[in-house]
């Protein structure tokens, strides 16, 4: 298991048939939003210790305020207060170890939850202990974002998995009607 100090690391995602998380301009389109899927993300943050995401990657939802979080910006030096968000950290991972915004935002023990975009995903790649891939069956998004940088037409979100040392553990058909499954991938040699 990859641990930073006492924490987990787990990613989250929602992709569409072609492995995109949103469209080339960056809106998540509505063929990639679903219900039961929110539910699980919902769930899952109300018990992560704190959310990762860059800056236009914010889940929302009703208990979003309380949740500690920690966005990446280009915009400052090494970590400092989010002036519109009272429990987050604004990082630089150019300026200044995971371990130290985690300790500036004084967070509690268990999972560290990164939920995007794009270079995150791919920032946290050598470091996740699971990643929980949720794929829309029905949708496919042209020209789209992919959820890991390496992902195109010859390379799918689970070919770099895969080759990152994850293995899939079982489906779950989570809306069958919808075509959305849910796969946690655990690192093999954690
Ligand atoms: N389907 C899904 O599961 C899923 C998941 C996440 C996001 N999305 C969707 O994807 C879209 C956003 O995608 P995005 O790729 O633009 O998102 P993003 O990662 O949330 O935002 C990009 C910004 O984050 C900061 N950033 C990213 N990597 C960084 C790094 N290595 N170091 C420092 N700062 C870094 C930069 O902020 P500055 O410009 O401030 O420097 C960058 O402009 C939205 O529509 C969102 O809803 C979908």
């Amino acid at each position: 298991m990859l641990m930073i100090g006492p924490h987990r690391i787990e990613g989250y995602a929602i992709v569409s048939a072609d492995g995109m998380i949103a469209d080339g301009s960056g809106k998540m389109p509505d063929t990639i939003r679903n219900d039961a899927d929110q539910r699980f993300l919902q769930r899952e943050m109300d018990r992560a210790a704190v959310v990762v995401h860059g800056r236009h990657s914010h889940e929302g939802g009703p208990r979003a305020g309380d949740r500690k979080r920690i966005i990446l910006t280009r915009q400052i030096a090494s970590v400092a207060p989010d002036p519109s968000h009272p429990h987050a950290l604004l990082w630089n991972p150019a300026g200044a170890k995971l371990e130290a915004a985690i300790a500036a935002l004084g967070a509690a023990d268990g999972t560290i939850a990164i939920i995007g975009g794009t270079d995150v995903f791919g920032v946290f790649l050598p470091l996740y202990d699971a990643f929980h891939l949720t794929h829309a069956a029905h949708a496919k998004i042209p020209g789209g974002r992919p959820v890991f940088p390496e992902v195109g037409p010859q390379t799918t979100p689970q070919d770099v998995l895969a080759r990152r040392g994850f293995r899939p553990g079982p489906r779950r058909d989570i809306d069958a009607a919808a075509g959305i499954t849910l796969t946690t991938w655990e690192r093999a040699n954690g």
